[in-house]
């Protein structure tokens, strides 16, 4: 049988029991398939790597080698997450590259939202591929690959980060979410015992924040969006929205408009709430929150981060707005 074509047979995964079965399942095929060599994975926090990871320690410990690049547009705590979760919770073999300066100085300056992405994409291909090269007697990689992937590409995972491998490696793949959806592979993670925010967190692009902060990416309006976009998932979180819209963010275009704080003029750039529903990001529509959760979040935002000084609320449907601003 196709190894990556899900039987009919297969029982969807829904309950703590069935998930318990696939682990066990998962973790026998993976000690046969590994034996005593090692695993590479790079593990970006996500829900998808996530998952692979525990798996992977709980079925071969430190045979496996993550990998987390930190490309210094992640959101506020993630990488943070990922070290207490993997590196501490889990005691996980775990490489950590803090490689913000490298991102930040080749995107210096650039506008283009096809070059930022690129850059940014290219980049996170060059700091893994120097972090594999640097480890010895790497046999396998795992890659944290799910069924949508498979029947929407030709197997590859689509925006995976790990694409170019340099060409002396040769490494077995061991995907062992592939016939999951995406529903499973967050049942699973519970049972994994990950933290739920880990676990049930929103879609996020691989360019991360690099795509929010529009325009030429600056530290000082990079590190805006970041701490307005905590602030506004805190809020959701409180409101009970966290569960409930499928992608929330912020948005910082490279503007500014005139204000007052503290009896002073005050220049500062909008900050851009966005919150949609959708099924599967092909169309989208605006959450309707209530004006009392968008009073609460504008007068965080513009009382405790430095440099906004308004919110708007953006109310484009898809079409004709796209969900991301770039
Ligand atoms: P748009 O902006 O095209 O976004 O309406 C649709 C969905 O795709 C996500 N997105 C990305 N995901 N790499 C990703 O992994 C990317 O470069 C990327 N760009 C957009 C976006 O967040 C939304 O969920």
């Amino acid at each position: 049988m196709n190894g990556n074509k899900r039987p009919d047979t297969m029982e969807r995964i829904t309950t703590l029991e069935l998930a318990n079965a696939f682990i066990d399942e998962q973790v026998a095929e993976l000690r046969a398939q590994i034996g005593d060599k090692k695993v590479l994975l790079a593990l970006s926090g996500g829900v998808d790597s996530s998952v692979v990871a525990a798996l992977l320690i709980k079925a071969v410990g430190k045979q496996l080698v993550c990998v987390h690049v930190n490309h210094g547009l992640m959101r506020k705590g993630e990488s943070e997450q990922v070290v207490e979760v993997f590196g501490k919770q889990l005691d996980a073999n775990l490489v950590y590259v803090d490689a913000t300066d490298r991102f930040l100085d080749l995107l210096d300056g650039v506008v283009e939202p096809e070059r930022k992405r690129k850059i940014i994409g290219n980049e996170f291909i060059k700091v893994f591929d120097e972090e594999a090269t640097k480890l010895e007697g790497i046999s396998f990689l795992a890659q944290g690959t799910i069924y949508p992937d498979i029947l929407e590409s030709d197997g590859v995972k689509a925006h995976h980060n790990v694409g170019g491998l340099p060409e002396d490696m040769q490494f077995e793949l061991v995907e062992p979410v592939k016939l999951l959806y995406k529903d499973e592979v967050r049942v699973v993670g519970d049972a994994l015992g990950l933290p739920h925010n880990m676990v049930y967190r929103q879609p996020f692009p691989g360019p991360g924040l690099g795509v929010r902060c529009l325009g030429a990416i600056t530290r000082d309006r990079l590190h805006a969006l970041r701490e307005a976009d905590a602030i506004l998932r805190e809020e959701f979180e409180i409101a009970g929205l966290a569960g409930k819209v499928w992608q929330y963010f912020i948005a910082v275009p490279d503007t500014k408009s005139v204000g007052v704080r503290d009896g002073k003029r005050y220049e500062g750039w909008p900050a851009i709430i966005r919150a949609v529903n959708t099924m599967d990001a092909m169309t989208a529509t605006i959450e309707e929150i209530d004006y009392s959760v968008l009073h609460k979040i504008t007068d965080r935002i513009t009382h405790e981060v430095e440099g906004i000084n308004r919110v708007l609320y953006d109310l484009t449907p898809k079409p004709i707005g796209t969900i991301e601003w770039e």
